[in-house]
């Protein structure tokens, strides 16, 4: 757990890695990677099975682990900057595996609302997987508070569980968190949001009233592209000792030691990536929408984008490092043959999905991150077929904005 009184999130970041009661006090934590712990006696494990006092604190890594627990801790430390309340994490071993956890366990029974435009595996999950678990998905359009009043108004009480992303991924469009939220809990359901593309350094959905925020540690948090992982932060009794924490038991969808440490050493220089990957993202997005090739710039830090009031209050610090953009129709050729051959052109940047890795990858939704949604929800909600995702790194800006400008021709 964190040593630093500080609510700034980039101290707090920077302190996380701190195992207490390490007999050798090491700087970097020791990892943990071991399946079993052993008991000291037949009585320290019976009370361990039993959860009395003074039982074995561990004893199998598919239930709980110091390096995963120390991860846990850290996540749950960093969401909180600022003065909230202090909140409790569960790490899983990917994202869809955390999102999947939440949506099951906190949903079951009711109706969960979900909004329309969400992450390609959420909504897989959404069109038809969550219903064989006795989960029944509605949905709305997250971009229109008016949309969900009414879907709430449609279901009657019977909402157990609101289910948003803080920027639709990937359109780029925002929901109003604060909003939402208030109503979800008027009408007695909980808000469950993907917030991702946003981090805590951008946006701190459990200070707009969200319950509980789903993370692919796979993108920012471990931020080097080395790892696939999840986690759930919430506030406390929502998520330790209930069915969310069952359901990662008994699913198995805990992750490794190794993985778990790997997302602590990369949530240690988080806050400071972010910075850089937020104004690197809102100089390129600046330089794509001023060029007379690009048709639109979907980037929430640009005065042009449909959100970007709410943007302003809801991101304080900056827009993220996310960008989509359409190139225009040139030469007889629509938007999505020019996009194609951009992106076989790039040599800088990295033709690859995922995102929130040191480099700045490049994608194209429509034939690979969202190929399997359905057509016609792909147009509905603003994937269009010459939408190119990029994930600003890292890099000297001039050099990522070099390597775009070359590729499109
Ligand atoms: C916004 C968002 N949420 C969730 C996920 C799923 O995460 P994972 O691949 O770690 O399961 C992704 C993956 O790309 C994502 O972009």
């Amino acid at each position: 757990m964190s040593k630093t009184k500080s609510q700034d999130i980039r101290t707090r970041c920077t302190h996380v890695d701190h195992m207490e009661g390490d007999p050798y006090r090491a700087h970097v934590s020791p990892i943990y990677q071991s399946s079993t712990f052993s008991f000291e006696s037949v009585e320290a494990g019976a009370k361990y099975f039993s959860h009395e006092e003074g039982g074995a604190s561990h004893c199998y890594s598919r239930i709980e682990n110091p390096t995963v627990q120390l991860m846990e801790k850290a996540m749950a430390d960093v969401e909180a900057h600022g003065g909230q309340e202090e909140l409790e994490a569960l790490a899983f071993a990917s994202g869809m595996s955390a999102i999947s956890a939440g949506i099951m366990a906190l949903g079951k029974g009711g109706v969960v609302l979900a909004q329309e435009a969400l992450y390609a595996g959420t909504d897989q999950l959404k069109a038809g997987l969550a219903a064989e678990y006795g989960v029944t998905v509605k949905t709305f359009d997250g971009t229109s508070v008016e949309s969900f009043e009414h879907a709430l108004a449609a279901e009657k009480g019977n909402i157990k569980l609101v289910y948003l992303e803080t920027i639709a991924n990937p359109v780029m469009r925002l929901t109003d968190v604060q909003a939402i939220s208030a109503l979800a809990h008027d009408a007695g359901a909980l808000v469950m949001i993907d917030n991702t593309f946003c981090t805590p350094y951008f946006v701190q959905p459990i200070a707009l009233g969200a319950d509980v925020v789903a993370y692919s540690t796979t993108k920012y948090q471990g931020g080097h592209g080395n790892l696939v992982g999840g986690v759930l932060v919430g506030r406390k009794g929502l998520l330790l000792g209930g069915d969310v924490q069952n359901y990662r038991k008994f699913f198995g969808g805990i992750p490794g030691p190794f993985d778990a440490w790997l997302t602590l050493q990369g949530l240690k220089t988080m806050a400071v990536r972010m910075e850089r990957h937020g104004e690197n993202a809102m100089a390129v997005a600046q330089w794509l929408e001023k060029d007379p090739r690009v048709s639109t710039v979907w980037y929430p830090g640009l005065e042009s984008h449909p959100d970007h009031a709410l943007a302003k209050r809801e991101m304080p610090r900056g827009f993220g490092g996310m960008i989509g953009f359409e190139l225009a129709a040139r030469d007889g050729k629509d938007a999505a043959v020019m996009g194609a051959a951009m992106m076989d052109r790039v040599q800088l940047c990295t033709l690859a999905v995922s995102l929130g890795a040191v480099d700045t990858l490049i994608q194209h939704p429509a034939s690979m991150t969202h190929a399997k949604v359905d057509p016609t929800v792909r147009r509905q909600t603003g994937i269009s077929d010459g939408l190119v995702r990029l994930s600003v790194g890292l890099e000297a800006v001039d050099d990522i904005i070099a390597d775009l400008d070359q590729a499109m021709g």
